[in-house]
């Protein structure tokens, strides 16, 4: 990656963070509990993909990063909830998160369950209120029908659901893809795509954006249970097995290792075929194309 492309990232990632801890109830207003928890999984170190993917979106068709910067905070704490749900003990019944013990284990499962809900109710208040001011009333409904559909039953819940479902099964690869598609390419994709809408691009620029973010969100599951193979709790900030453990469907599991790095690298290639349209301005998101198959967290 080039000095300038780091740069950027780096910026864009400061961006989001000081975003962030704008946008989040300050610890002291009441019920103070359950700000701390939103807090606490939020600002801890995250990698800010979906934020900064739909900061990137925006910026590749022309638009402008502080006009969008709320929607990018909504898409991290659609995030962030389900991370603390799916750590929860009825879930993966995970430890560690970011490095630090999981929501349920600092402020207990009740607590945990709703700050996951307040994330996700703060979220569609964010988006709705920037697109209101950036956008047509029309794009504000679209983009918040994009938003809810990938994050519920037809996207990030149904592939939790059915990863849930899959435990201890042997599943097709169909079924596998389609798990890995919802629980985790969904939001990926839409971060992109709203960034874009915004971002006041062209519908041929979202679609071919969207498509790129399919692609990319697939090679980013198949990279996290690889990385849950072969990665460490010091590294990932989670306890590494936590699949095996729970006998879930992988891939790994389904289609072996080598197979599995030469499909993530096979997305990645086909990411940046579906990015040429874009051409230059597009060039953060091959890079971070290129991240999401290197990451060693
Ligand atoms: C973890 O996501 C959950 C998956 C969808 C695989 P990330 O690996 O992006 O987690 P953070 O945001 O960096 O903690
Ligand atoms: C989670 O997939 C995807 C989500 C929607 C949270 P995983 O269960 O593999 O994520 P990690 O490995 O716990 O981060
Ligand atoms: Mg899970
Ligand atoms: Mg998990
Ligand atoms: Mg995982």
């Amino acid at each position: 990656m080039t000095v300038d492309l780091k740069a950027y990232l780096e910026d864009r990632r400061a961006m989001v963070d000081a975003a962030l801890d704008r946008v989040l109830p300050p610890e002291s207003a009441p019920p103070a509990n359950i700000h701390r928890a939103m807090r606490y999984s939020v600002l801890a170190p995250g990698k800010r993909l979906r934020p900064i993917l739909v900061v990137a979106g925006a910026e590749a068709v022309g638009g402008r990063a502080d006009a969008v910067l709320d929607t990018a905070c909504a898409l991290e704490l659609i995030h962030a909830y389900s991370l603390i749900h799916d750590d929860l003990p009825a879930m993966d019944d995970d430890d560690y998160r970011r490095g630090r013990l999981t929501s349920h284990k600092v402020f207990g499962e009740a607590l945990a369950i709703l700050a996951g809900d307040a994330l996700l109710t703060l979220a569609f208040r964010l988006i709705a209120l920037e697109a209101a001011r950036v956008a047509a009333p029309t794009t504000v409904g679209a983009v918040v029908a994009e938003v809810a559909e990938a994050a519920g039953t037809d996207g990030m819940v149904g592939g939790q659901v059915v990863d849930i479902e899959s435990e201890g099964k042997t599943i097709s690869a169909e079924m596998l893809d389609y798990i890995h598609l919802h629980k985790t390419a969904a939001l990926i994709r839409v971060a992109l795509r709203v960034g874009a809408i915004l971002g006041g691009g062209r519908p041929e620029q979202v679609e071919a954006i969207g498509r790129a973010g399919r692609a990319l969100g697939l090679a980013f599951q198949i990279v996290d249970d690889i990385l849950d193979v072969e990665g460490n709790l010091a590294e990932l900030g989670k306890t590494a097995g936590s699949d095996e453990r729970k006998q879930k469907a992988t891939y790994p599991s389904l289609h072996g290792l080598p197979a599995s790095k030469a499909r993530a690298r096979e997305l990645i290639e086909e990411t940046k075929r579906l990015l040429v349209p874009l051409g230059p301005a597009a060039e953060p998101i091959r890079a971070l194309a290129d991240f999401v198959l290197e990451r060693r967290s």
